[in-house]
């Protein structure tokens, strides 16, 4: 990426971003959903949002579906493309987090290096990569939205898993296998993680 942005000065606040997480009591961080379309990243990144909501703690969801219709609409699915998207959206995350807030992303993110630099904004603890593991098949089975269907007749060029790239987490924070553990367990066990964490109490 060429750098445009010269002749420019970093203004820090007078107050911190640990000052915002005493006033908030909890730690901000980025917890960084990645998988398969399919997989499940939404449903969680939802159901955590809602659970963290009900015990008084402040998140909020960036979905790659939703990014797609206003921030990052200029965008495709080319590699160029997603690099792009998962960039913006690294930096967003981090603003998110330094703000105090308990931040999930739910992108397909399908370039470790991406995810990688993503981790590398951040200060150490507060990325958790959460791998959200499903089949391939498994995926193409639930199909909610159709997208495979049209990816194998060819309607859908460039698609995840089926004519473009996905690359797995080499060493994630936690993996959540959505084909053996139901909608709760999933929740659980980030609930746990965070708790562990200390990231909320
Ligand atoms: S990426 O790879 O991280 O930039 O993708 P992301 O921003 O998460 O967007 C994925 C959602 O876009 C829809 N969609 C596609 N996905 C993959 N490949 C192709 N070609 C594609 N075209 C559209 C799809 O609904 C994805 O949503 P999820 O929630 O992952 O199913």
């Amino acid at each position: 990426m060429e750098i445009k942005a010269t002749n420019i000065t970093w203004h820090a606040g007078v107050i911190t971003a640990e000052d915002r997480e005493k006033l908030l009591k909890q730690k901000g961080v980025v917890i960084w959903l990645t998988g398969l379309s399919g997989a499940g990243k939404s449903t969680i990144a939802r159901e955590l949002e809602k659970r963290l909501y009900d015990m008084g703690h402040l998140s909020y969801v960036l979905d790659g579906d939703n990014i797609r219709h206003g921030l990052n609409r200029n965008l495709g699915f080319s590699p160029e493309d997603r690099k792009e998207n998962i960039r913006r959206i690294s930096e967003v995350a981090k603003l998110f987090a330094d703000a105090g807030v308990i931040t999930i992303t739910a992108f397909i993110s399908p370039y470790r290096e991406d995810r990688d630099n993503a981790r590398k904004l951040l200060p150490e603890g507060k990325f958790v990569e959460v791998y959200v593991k499903c089949p391939l098949e498994k995926c193409e089975e639930r199909d909610v939205k159709g997208l495979y269907k049209k990816a194998r007749a060819g309607e859908i060029k460039e698609f995840t898993g089926i004519s473009a790239p996905y690359e797995p987490p080499v060493n994630p924070e936690l993996v959540i296998d959505t084909d053996k553990l139901s909608l709760d367990e999933s929740v659980e066990m980030l609930l746990n993680y965070l708790n562990q964490k200390g990231i909320i109490a």
